[in-house]
């Protein structure tokens, strides 16, 4: 099979470094990929938003199947234009996507459908907005509607605050349109989770918990990012919240989703908060987490195209789903000032370190091709992901191979999966 894979980080290159682990592979292209990923598939110039050119890419290079890991081009509607010309696509549609794509529409479902999560109010107006904020108990969360690049989140602490941040995403505009709506709700305690999952329109197949780290700084300090490092699976993930999630938000979102006529196929991201009153939903996200996918990719047993095609026919069903008892730890190594500003253009040594270690990978996020050397090309740049027996011994390795690679203004978290000491 010829495959197309859409999206150009870490989180795509661990999904092709799954895909060419397939029989069933010949040929992996990447639209438009990195340094990485340039290794194990041919990359193509196209922007993940340049549907047209993807489509047309698609039918002239014969691609069997496309995977699209990003969500602005799934918000935006490529699996609908990929299969209005018969092209093979994984991935949810466009009217299930909004899943995503608008806090607005995920908190109402879940409200209909009694699916657990934050009690809220939606808002298209600021001064509505800033009446119920004044009764409002702090502290508080104000939720920009549409995608923010996971930054649309704000955790206000007083009325002072809140009252700013409306002004700063209705008015401000500082998240763009995603802010012509407000989702207000509830500021809620306890750990956070993430559930990877496979969903063909009815059935849907837990893939194994993780735990990211979104904050810049140790001690979850500092500025929210796309993701600092990640384990799986994660301890607090028991088998009493796997029940509770199973009974009460996994099969009741898919089923919800179906009842509003918007089948969902593709992978559901549940966040979730593990508080006093049980699991609830922080958030949901239409693709892969990143850098979620770098811990869990590696450990499923499964042909990734077999699960991902299955999702696609309607047949989840008949796959066993199955993942290593091995755990595994991704640290991320990113451009020193990162979420803020950061250098692009430093060579970065040591990659070879990695060729042939079974238990290792590094993962390109934000690497390119200049001269003949592969230099940085992001605020996150490489995703060092290694499995050991135990969360223990899978995040002594992670460390270890930090070492391996180095680049000026390299920086790191030391603390990634340290709240395996508490479990
Ligand atoms: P989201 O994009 O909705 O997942 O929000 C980003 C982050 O904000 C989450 O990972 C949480 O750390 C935090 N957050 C979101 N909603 C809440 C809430 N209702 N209570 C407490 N923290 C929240
Ligand atoms: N790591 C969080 C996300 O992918 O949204």
């Amino acid at each position: 099979m010829n495959i197309l894979i859409v999206g150009s980080g870490g989180r795509e290159h661990a999904i092709a470094a799954s895909v060419a682990k397939s029989r069933r592979v010949s040929k992996i292209y990447c639209a438009p990929g990195n340094a990485g990923i340039s290794e194990i598939a041919e990359c193509v110039p196209y922007g993940a938003m340049e549907f047209d050119k993807l489509v047309a890419f698609a039918k002239e290079h014969a691609i069997d199947f496309t995977i699209i890991g990003m969500d602005d081009p799934l918000v935006g509607g490529i699996v609908d234009a990929f299969e209005a010309e018969g092209l093979k696509v994984f991935g949810p549609r466009k009217n299930a996507a909004i899943l995503e794509g608008s806090k607005a529409f995920s908190k109402e479902l879940m409200k209909k459908y009694q699916i657990p999560t934050a009690a809220y109010e939606t808002f298209d107006d600021p001064t509505a907005a800033i009446a119920y904020l004044e009764t409002a108990k702090m502290p508080i969360v104000l939720k920009a509607d549409g995608l923010a690049l996971g930054k649309g989140v704000l955790i206000c602490d007083t009325l002072a605050q809140a009252k700013e941040g409306v002004k700063t995403i209705m008015e401000d505009k500082k998240f763009g349109t995603a802010g012509n709506k407000i989702v207000i709700e509830e500021f809620m305690t306890g750990r956070e989770v993430s559930v990877l999952s496979f969903v063909d329109g009815k059935t849907i197949k837990i893939m194994s918990s993780a735990q990211d780290h979104k904050r810049a700084q140790d001690g979850d300090q500092g500025l929210n990012t796309g993701g600092m490092g990640t384990f799986s699976p994660s301890p607090f993930y028991t088998n009493e919240v796997d029940a509770f999630c199973r009974a009460h938000i996994y099969q009741a979102t898919v089923d919800a989703m179906a009842s509003e006529g918007r089948p969902f196929q593709g992978v559901i991201f549940f966040g979730l908060m593990l508080t006093e009153d049980g699991p609830k939903v922080l958030e949901y996200n239409a693709r892969f987490g990143d850098p979620e996918a770098q811990v869990v990719l590696p450990r499923m047993k499964n042909d990734i195209i077999d699960v991902m095609e299955a999702c696609v026919d309607g047949r989840l069903d008949t796959i066993d789903l199955q993942f290593e008892d091995q755990a595994a730890v991704c640290v991320v190594l990113a451009s020193g000032g990162y979420p803020l500003s950061y250098e692009k253009g430093h060579e970065i040594s040591g990659l070879e370190a990695f060729a042939g270690k079974e238990d290792y990978a590094c993962f390109h996020a934000g690497t390119a091709w200049k001269d003949g050397r592969i230099v940085t090309n992001g605020g996150r740049v490489l995703g060092i992901t290694a499995k050991g027996a135990d969360l223990h011994e899978a995040r002594r390795k992670a460390y270890e191979a930090t070492q391996w690679v180095q680049f000026e203004k390299k920086y790191m978290r030391h603390d990634i999966g340290k709240a395996i000491e508490e479990a």
